[in-house]
């Protein structure tokens, strides 16, 4: 089956989720706004499910056309090859979003594309009523700038669901971010790895998934799994061929949470990703950063005094830190925060710099690249 599939992704992991498509040997990648698209077939859809780190879902076009009016609307999706992916006992849901668009009732697109997949369906089955009791189908449309998509979600539960995670803090990272996050600090296994601000484990976590080289989708699985028209054998394949791409080493990856609750947390989380022999976790005041290394990478995300803490609590915080990490020595730093004042109160500039989107927050991802003895206040 010849498809082509969009992975929408967080603002800024674009070209991230690019390069993981490459590696997979996926064709065509297109990193465009918000999202990645290839084409590939039913074992490349297996593949890219169970492997991807940084996509939120995967999604097959159906097709994309010009969509001004109702009219337009109904027609482009009534000329749609939908029973090529949907059978006669189908249940197929409609969800999506209006954009800059003449249309921008969602409840109404809703119904009208609900109207044309029927009557389409109806043709072509020859039957007036669908019962909808076998597999479920959803459906999603995005009708941006007047053009409409139409989408089969293949994933279901997102794919930031790896299913080690079913407990987190208050303000946990999502999964595919805090992946993105490990990628751009270039931590491939070979140093330590270290998340002092760690709650319920998801950078360690990502980071000994990434060091192993374990699929993070292996644990889950994904609503296309139950569709008739992609054998269950391309899953079963693409499952048992993963196990065979991981490494074995010594990792020395290092979590630590001043609440215990999280530490507690982190260490149950770990042991349902099969990964809690790659990680230690502790009880540890961040602020008193003291570890010890030859080559290392922090990558963390400390209260942002937006949903935890607030703002001049989160500053006290990340002077403090500051301090003590530039009193540390051998640590690459990469620190997620929303915090307009970061650099000020952390005590110096960042050496880059990068916009991420944690959910709806704009943060940027601090990275001081090489430690040096701190000479004051930077700046
Ligand atoms: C934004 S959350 C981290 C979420 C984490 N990345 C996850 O995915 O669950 C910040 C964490 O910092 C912890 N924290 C706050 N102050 C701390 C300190 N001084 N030392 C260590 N941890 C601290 C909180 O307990 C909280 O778990």
């Amino acid at each position: 089956m010849n498809l082509t599939i969009c992975a929408p992704c967080h603002f800024g992991v674009e070209g991230l989720l690019a390069d993981e498509m490459r590696r997979l040997d996926l064709k065509n990648v297109r990193a465009e706004n918000g999202r990645v698209r290839f084409d590939g077939d039913e074992n490349d859809l297996a593949k890219a499910s169970i492997w991807l780190r940084c996509a939120e879902r995967l999604l097959i076009e159906v097709g994309s056309f010009e969509a001004p009016t109702f009219d337009a609307l109904f027609e482009g999706v009534k000329a749609l090859p939908l029973e090529r992916f949907l059978p006669k006992n189908a249940a197929f849901p409609v969800r999506g979003h209006c954009i800059n668009s003449k249309l921008f009732s969602e409840p109404d697109c809703q119904s009208i594309i609900r109207k044309a997949a029927v009557t389409r369906l109806s043709e072509k089955y020859h039957v007036s009523w669908f019962d909808e009791t076998g597999e479920t189908i959803q459906l999603r449309f995005t009708i941006l700038n007047d053009t409409a998509t139409i989408y089969l979600d293949t994933s279901g539960d997102g794919l930031h669901k790896r299913g080690y995670r079913p407990a987190h803090v208050a303000a946990p990272l999502s999964e595919t971010l805090a992946a993105a996050m490990v990628y751009l600090s270039r931590y491939r296994g070979r140093d330590d790895f270290c998340d002092p601000f760690c709650g319920s484990g998801t950078l360690p976590i990502e980071a000994a998934l990434i060091a192993r080289n374990r699929a993070p989708g292996l644990k889950r699985r994904f609503a296309a799994e139950q569709w008739s028209c992609i054998p269950e054998h391309v899953w079963q394949e693409a499952r048992a061929d993963a196990p065979g791409h991981e490494y074995n080493g010594d990792y020395r990856i290092f979590g630590s949470d001043l609440d215990p609750a999280a530490v507690k947390m982190a260490k149950e989380n770990a042991a349902l990703a099969g990964v809690a022999g790659d990680i230690s976790f502790e009880l540890a005041d961040a602020t008193a950063f003291d570890r010890k290394t030859e080559r290392g990478v922090l990558v963390t995300n400390p209260p942002y005094g937006e949903r935890i803490m607030e703002k001049s609590e989160a500053e006290r915080l990340y002077e403090a830190f500051g301090k003590a990490y530039f009193a540390s020595e051998n640590w690459k730093l990469f620190l997620l925060s929303s915090h307009t004042e970061f650099e000020r109160t952390f005590g110096k500039n960042a050496d880059k710099k990068r916009k991420l989107y944690n959910g709806m927050i704009k943060c940027d991802l601090y990275m001081y690249l090489g430690v040096l003895p701190q000479q004051g206040n930077a700046l």
